[in-house]
């Protein structure tokens, strides 16, 4: 199983804080943010690793990252994205390293309480396909919105008006070779970019996408400065075990 981090994007949201750098590269608690991704896939037993990035601030991340040794990976790869062509595009690029094999996404992002490595297991087990995951939250319309019958998804629209249900997909993807073909047919979105909400429709119309729903906690640290506010006061109750 490879693994991939998508850390590219020009980080509006935050803007003025990734006016000059990357916003993966900004601190959440004692961290730089792309660490904890890294270490969501080491902890999950995945230990090659390709890194997609983009902007001015990519030589950076080989700088502070280095050859992943330093999380434990085997190898970590690095991949370029030259235009803003979104999630989908991003791990378009991966082909090449992931060949053939199952591989697990995780948007450079998102923070996580729990392990990965239980999902990942079963994602082993699972013949092909794909899998993702769900987290229950206040404010669906903000992110992609599964529509759920028991462990069944049956739609998944991306920040609807009127969601469907409170299960946000979080950015944790779990896909076969199958999600390259699907990408090489893909039409840009409204705002121009290759969405990854059409890939997950699209294994769903192949009746081939499973989910979980997460228990622990799950923070998309770049979508607000209150997110990112958000995701450093959960890593610090995390790693000095107690709430503030
Ligand atoms: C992306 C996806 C969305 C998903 C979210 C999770 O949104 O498009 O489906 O729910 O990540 O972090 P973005 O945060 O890039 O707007």
């Amino acid at each position: 199983m490879k693994g991939v981090v998508l850390a590219g994007g020009l980080g509006t949201r935050l803007r003025p804080l990734t006016s000059i750098t990357n916003k993966h590269l900004l601190p959440v608690y004692d961290q730089p943010m792309i660490f904890y991704p890294l270490q969501k896939l080491a902890e999950a037993g995945i230990s090659d690793v390709m890194l997609v990035t983009g902007g001015n601030s990519a030589g950076d991340f080989l700088r502070l990252l280095g050859d992943g040794s330093d999380f434990g990976l085997n190898t970590l790869n690095y991949a370029y994205q030259t235009k803003e062509g979104g999630i989908a595009e991003a791990i378009g690029l991966t082909k090449a390293f992931v060949g053939g094999d199952k591989f697990v996404v995780i948007l450079g992002d998102n923070i996580l309480e729990d392990s990965l490595e239980q999902y990942v297991e079963t994602f082993r087990k699972q013949e092909n396909g794909a899998r993702i995951l769900l987290k229950e939250v206040s404010n669906p319309r903000d992110y992609g919105v599964a529509e759920i019958e028991g462990d069944r998804i049956i739609s998944i629209v991306e920040k609807p008006e009127c969601p469907v249900s409170n299960y946000a997909v979080i950015g944790v993807y779990m896909y076969d070779d199958y999600a390259f073909e699907v990408i090489d047919a893909l039409k840009p979105s409204a705002r121009g970019e290759l969405e990854v909400t059409d890939i997950n429709n699209a294994y769903l119309s192949a009746g081939k996408l499973m989910a979980d729903i997460i228990g622990g906690w799950w923070a998309d640290s770049g979508s607000s400065i209150d997110g990112l506010l958000q995701a450093g006061i959960r890593a610090r109750e995390l790693r000095v075990g107690r709430k503030i």
